[in-house]
């Protein structure tokens, strides 16, 4: 850190919203009704979410992690069983598991993908293994081919953890294309959001219908006599979310076209960097939303990476540590969680180990930006690592 710190000019807000946010907005409160039981923003929303995935069983709730436990709920996860989940996820993939009284069983991800590793996945099914959830891990696939497969063999079911996929695809096919259920979020930092949200693309109707009963108080939207013939809970989206998310809808395409020409560029300055090692992109992931543009400084430690962290935040950069090993959070063990220490999963899990502790992701806000700011980036980091 020499001379003239660099620093990174002003990069494009997050969230963006311009006249289809505040005329959907207007169009919901003037409906009259601002449940999704009176309304038709949350119903046209599904639609469209769920076309635009491949999928037309789309069902909306309040936020990601709801997402994941609705999902899990009608897949059959409750007490007795468990759920597969990558050791290197944000907590909900585990959370959501747990809150239905599962074991949520960590397996280490790919050093280079950050995402599930099917050999570990194999080496974790068990009898009671109820669900494999892979995490595409900020918009890059998981092997959906190797883990399709394992399902298959295992007789179990994928659940795809997509709140970093909206719009991405695996060989041609979107999220709710690929035949099994995929869970998004909506929340402040998504690809698109709405403050908080979430959906849930199923491959058919009978599953969809399941989960709409769950996430209504076990309550058809037909009855008017209480019925309640299922348990469930309250997990609805309102109205004035499903307006923001069908507005933010239209302008992903256009984000996911800029962010994709500009994380090759990122990506190969940033590798020019002595030590830095960007997450590699699996060519079957054939469009990436880029949810995060993600890298490894590898031997970097954690107090020293959190100083870089800083570092790049105080010159403009929006950096952040990567999220930390699930086992390795106190709130993983006050719940189900496997009959193993949190050294014996570590053990397992050497990827997953080094991930934690040395990779850093970058706002894909950064991605919305110009040719020239990526250049800063990675000028501002290359200035902070030689400080
Ligand atoms: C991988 C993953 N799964 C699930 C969630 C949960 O989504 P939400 O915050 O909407 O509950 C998040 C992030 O927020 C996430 O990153």
């Amino acid at each position: 850190m020499s001379g003239q710190p660099s620093t990174v000019s002003e990069l494009p807000e997050w969230p963006r919203y311009g006249d289809e946010e505040r005329t959907g907005l207007i169009r919901a409160l003037e409906q009259g009704q601002w449940w999704r039981m009176g309304g038709s923003e949350v119903d046209s929303f599904e639609r469209e979410f769920g076309d635009y995935h491949g999928s037309p069983h789309a069902l909306a709730v309040t936020n990601g992690t709801h997402a994941l436990e609705v999902a899990l709920e009608v897949l059959g996860v409750g007490p007795g069983t468990e759920v597969i989940v990558p050791a290197f996820t944000f907590i909900s993939s585990s959370l959501a598991a747990q809150r239905l009284g599962a074991v949520a069983v960590p397996v280490d991800v790919d050093l280079d993908t950050y995402c599930l590793d099917p050999a570990a996945v194999e080496a974790a099914i068990t009898p009671r293994t109820k669900v494999i959830m892979p995490v595409h891990m900020a918009g890059q696939f998981a092997d959906m081919d190797a883990l399709d497969k394992l399902a298959a063999d295992a007789g179990v079911a994928l659940l795809q953890d997509a709140a970093h996929a909206h719009g991405a695809q695996w060989r041609g096919r979107r999220a709710g294309a690929l035949g099994s259920v995929a869970a998004f979020s909506f929340q402040n930092g998504k690809l698109m959001t709405a403050g908080e949200g979430g959906a849930v693309v199923f491959p058919d109707e009978e599953l969809r219908e399941r989960a709409f009963l769950v996430h209504s108080c076990g309550r058809p939207r037909t009855d008017r006599d209480y019925l309640h013939g299922t348990t469930g809970s309250n997990y609805r989206m309102g109205e004035f979310a499903a307006a923001v998310l069908r507005a933010q809808l239209t302008r992903l395409d256009e984000q996911i076209a800029l962010r994709e020409q500009r994380w090759p560029l990122l990506s190969s300055l940033l590798a020019e960097i002595p030590g830095v090692v960007p997450q590699t992109i699996d060519p079957r992931t054939d469009r990436n939303p880029h949810y995060m543009a993600m890298f490894r400084i590898p031997g970097i430690g954690i107090e020293r990476r959190r100083a870089v962290v800083d570092a790049l935040i105080a010159r403009g950069v929006p950096a952040f540590v990567a999220f930390r090993a699930i086992y390795r959070c106190e709130g993983f063990w006050m719940a189900d969680a496997p009959d193993e220490s949190a050294e014996a999963i570590a053990a397992r899990c050497p990827n997953t180990e080094q991930i934690h502790s040395d990779c850093v992701w970058l706002h894909h806000r950064t991605l919305l930006g110009t040719e020239q700011q990526m250049h800063e980036i990675a000028a501002v980091l290359a200035d902070v690592l030689a400080g």
